[in-house]
Formats: structure tokens, C-alpha cells, sequence
């Protein structure tokens, strides 16, 4: 399995801080965010890396991990030119991942769970990380009965559960396919719950409920209890 961290996006929701650098590279506690996500895919004995950035700042996560020897894996750089979505994103590494499946991180996603049974376990389909959380309207809600995901909705006003789909994804290579044929949301963008609804549709979709923290970092609020987590728990020794 290849791995793809999406590093693109504005991060407007952080302004001033993104005025001249971008999210990704901001610290949480002791390291840039960027090492947290990493370090989750290397955690699940993925060694093949797909970075997507945009293009502002790019050069800096070059000269940040370089070609990944320091790691132990090797990483690819991809530029989206455009923030037009998570979805979009992904689409960009349709020639790296070459009909292999990815495992797709969010680049402001920390997770505490190891998820390489996970990953070793995927057959094909598409799979996803559910959270419990207070504040479900934050994100994409996934509503589900027993093993089954009927549906996922995105920053819902109502949300139909407290679970968060988490910003971590295997799918297998019809990703591709799928992401080729979406049109934008309201927003303008190719939204990675469009993706996942489709693979609910066509009954391949499956879940795991993730037991150690999680937390985005992308506004002000998550970027401090992301901080917090790292301190606490120590997720990350290097
Ligand atoms: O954090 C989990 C949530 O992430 C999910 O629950 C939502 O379903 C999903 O849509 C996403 O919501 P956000 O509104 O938090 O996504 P955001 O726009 O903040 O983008 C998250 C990351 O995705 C960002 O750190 C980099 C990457 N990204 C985003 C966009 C819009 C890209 O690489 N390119 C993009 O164009």
C-alpha cells in the first residue's frame, strides 16, 4: 500500500499564523504538524509517501524531510495547484499510486491509534476512521447501523451521530474513477465525502472506530488541544 499526505488547502481558519508559512509547517508542541501524519503512515509500514502541497511554501517541505531518508521511507512531491479540495488532492496521485491502494492522511490530522492491523487487513473497497466527538458539526458525520455505513454527511447543522469521520482513508484504485467524475460542492470543491458516499453506494465501504485520541489541528481551538495531546501522551518519541 502507498500513502499520500494532503498538505494543500489555505489555511485561512489559522490566519494571521498561515500569512507566510503554511499550516502544515506550524508546530504542535515539539514538532511541525506535517511529522504527526507522517509518522501515523510509517507507524502502519507504509514507505512509499506521496506529499501534496500547494505551491506556496513548497520548497520548504522539501528542504523539511527531504527524500525521506531520514525516516526510513522514500517521498514523492506533488504541487495542487489550486485549493480546490481534499478530493482534488488526492486525484494528483492517481499516476504515483498505479492501480496499488493508498492510505490518504490529512495533513492537520493527529492520531494516537496505530493503524497498521487496519491497513494490513484492507482487501479492497474503501475504509474509514470514526471518532466520538462533542462537536460533530465540525465535520464530516457518518451515520451507522451495526457494521454498516448508511450514509456521511458533511459539517452537518444536525449531525445524525457523534461520529467524526476522521481525516485518514484507504481506498483501493478506483479512487481514481470516482474522484474523475465529481463535480464541486457548493463551495467549489471536490469533497472527499462525495468520494466516500459513493463507495457507501456501491456497498464497499467499511469502518473502524478509532480508541486512542484524535484531533484536527486546523483552527485555533484544535491547533492548542492538538499541542495539549502531543504533551500529554507523548504520541510522537523520536
Ligand atoms: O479533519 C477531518 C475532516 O477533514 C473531515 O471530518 C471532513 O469530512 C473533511 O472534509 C475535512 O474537513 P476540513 O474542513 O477540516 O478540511 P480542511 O479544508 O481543513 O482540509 C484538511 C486538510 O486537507 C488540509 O490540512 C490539507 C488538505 N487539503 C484541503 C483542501 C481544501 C488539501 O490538500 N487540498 C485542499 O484543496
Amino acid at each position: 500500500m502507498k500513502g499520500v499526505i494532503l498538505a494543500g488547502g489555505t489555511g485561512s481558519r489559522l490566519y494571521p499564523l498561515t500569512k507566510v508559512t503554511n499550516k502544515h509547517l506550524l508546530p504542535v508542541y515539539d514538532k511541525p504538524m506535517i511529522y504527526y501524519p507522517m509518522q501515523t503512515l510509517i507507524d502502519a509500514g507504509i514507505t512509499e509517501i506521496m506529499i501534496v502541497s500547494g505551491r506556496g511554501h513548497a520548497g520548504h517541505f522539501l528542504e523539511l524531510l527531504g527524500s525521506g531518508i531520514d525516516f526510513g521511507v522514500h517521498f514523492t512531491y506533488e504541487i495542487q495547484e489550486t485549493a480546490g479540495g481534499i478530493a482534488q488532492a488526492l486525484g494528483l496521485a492517481k499516476d504515483f499510486a498505479d492501480s496499488d491502494p493508498v492510505a490518504v492522511i490529512l495533513g492537520d490530522n493527529i492520531f494516537q491509534d496505530n493503524v497498521r492491523t487496519a491497513v494490513g487487513s484492507f482487501k479492497s473497497g474503501a475504509m474509514i476512521f470514526l471518532k466520538e466527538v462533542p462537536d460533530a458539526n465540525r465535520f464530516g458525520v457518518a451515520e451507522i447501523n451495526g457494521k454498516n455505513i448508511i450514509s456521511i454527511e458533511e459539517k452537518p447543522a444536525v449531525p445524525k451521530s457523534n461520529l467524526a469521520v476522521a481525516g485518514l482513508y484507504i481506498y483501493d484504485s478506483r479512487v481514481f474513477s470516482i474522484i474523475r467524475d465529481l463535480r464541486p460542492s457548493g463551495r467549489g470543491e471536490l469533497e472527499i465525502t462525495d468520494v466516500n458516499n459513493e463507495y457507501i453506494r456501491l456497498g464497499e465501504m467499511s469502518y473502524s472506530l478509532l480508541q486512542g485520541d484524535w484531533s484536527d489541528a486546523g483552527t485555533f481551538e484544535s491547533l492548542f488541544r492538538a499541542s495539549e495531546l502531543i504533551r500529554n501522551v507523548r504520541l510522537v518519541n523520536y
